[in-house]
């Protein structure tokens, strides 16, 4: 039995619907496997400016450096993104999170349903059987480097430096998870141009050399990357890279699977480490009770990776894996059987606390179905 203290933050948009899926999910891992999970609820993004001021509250942070790990939602809101001159954002709440507790890591993992390939904009023969796992730096580099604004408006300035050991203690981290997978790295980067580029690929070389011979080592610039990702993108395993270039990458990888309601990711650095589906606050679906929670749920399974709950986790993933192989999803998945939000988060924790749960399709009427 283990006594786990967990972060929320639910944030922008459909991010408190999906996020509460999540948590049904890890209730139900607390029954099966009899772990307690207590919850502390806290405010980040526009939510949070709304009520404080501050897209990141001395209280969410505080919250956040004494749980043992963070459920994060989305955060994001039309009536900031329209407007260029507002002084504070919803995604500064973001940035300085990844900042206060140090998490210099984001992992993407991208993978794919057999039985949704067809939702990929790339063919079928291209997308079946992608693993690859993005190891993008998350606290350096042009996001955090000096910046500036001439008064006049006649230049601005975005400088984009890396620390030996910035790029180092990522490294390590891509370097093991490589060495568990297909024992391969691609380190991504511009070193035909850029001096940091340069760094990040002689100390990476360095790195490999010393203590990780036994793993491939491959280096690709990141406009070629770009270009592979969508051509060929089983040839990755591991992709290590910077910040703005992760940033960019994932993004274009996460279209990959076909829908960004499958994929979660972890950024685990310094202190408590945090887990969010990759998708953003989607304001047009909050409240429609159809977003897909899936991202969030299985962004709960990293969360359990994290604590060495391994068994929890993979529970967590075969439930949504078997879900989405009887054809029952949300509706952007265009599934022979469509659920809401809700009855996806109901299903899955069904499926977790009672390994013989069987779900009932004849009492499943579409769309508006119960399931028991
Ligand atoms: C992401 C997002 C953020 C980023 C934004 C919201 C600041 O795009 O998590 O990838 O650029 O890092
Ligand atoms: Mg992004």
């Amino acid at each position: 039995m283990k006594k786990i203290k967990i972060a929320v933050l639910p944030g922008d948009g459909i991010g408190p619907e999906v996020t509460w899926q999540a948590i049904k999910a890890l209730d139900a891992v607390g029954d099966r496997f009899g772990h307690y999970f207590e919850y502390c609820f806290a405010d980040v993004g526009a939510i949070a400016i709304d009520k404080t001021g501050s897209p990141l509250p001395d209280l969410t942070l505080e919250a956040c450096m004494n749980a043992d790990a963070v459920l994060f939602g989305a955060i994001g809101d039309p009536k900031y993104d329209n407007d260029p001159n507002a002084k504070v954002r919803p995604e500064q709440g973001l940035l300085a999170l990844r900042k206060g507790l140090g998490l210099y890591a984001n992992i993407r993992p991208v993978t794919t349903y057999s039985n949704l390939l067809h939702l990929s904009p790339l063919k079928e023969n291209k997308v079946k059987d992608v693993d690859l796992v993005i190891y993008r730096e998350l606290t350096g580099g042009i996001y955090f480097g000096e910046k500036g604004r001439a008064a006049d408006d006649s230049s601005a300035f975005d400088t984009c430096l890396y620390k030996r050991d910035e790029i180092e203690r990522i490294s390590h981290l891509a370097f093991q998870h490589a060495r568990q997978r297909r024992n391969k790295v691609t380190l991504v980067d511009k070193a035909n141009v850029l001096e940091n580029s340069r760094l990040w690929r002689h100390v990476v070389t360095e790195l490999h050399t010393k203590e990780y011979s036994d793993v491939e080592l491959d280096y690709m610039f990141v406009d070629n990357a770009a270009m592979q990702l969508i051509q060929w993108p089983k040839q990755f395993d591991v992709v290590l890279t910077g910040n703005m270039f992760g940033d960019i990458l994932s993004d274009e990888a996460s279209v990959i699977a076909g829908s960004m309601g499958l994929l979660p990711s972890a950024s685990i650095g310094l202190h408590t480490s945090m887990f969010e589906p990759i998708h953003g606050s989607y304001p047009q679906a909050a409240g429609s009770d159809i977003a897909n929670p899936m991202a969030a749920i299985l962004s709960a399974a990293m969360l359990l990776d994290s604590l060495e709950l391994f068994e929890e986790a993979k529970v967590i993933r075969e439930a949504v894996t078997d879900l989405l192989e009887k054809g029952i999803g949300t509706p952007e998945l265009s599934p022979r059987i469509t659920y809401g939000t809700t009855q996806i988060g109901d299903t899955i924790a069904h499926m977790i606390a009672e390994p013989d749960f069987v779900i009932k399709e004849d009492q499943v009427n579409e769309g508006t179905s119960t399931i028991i």
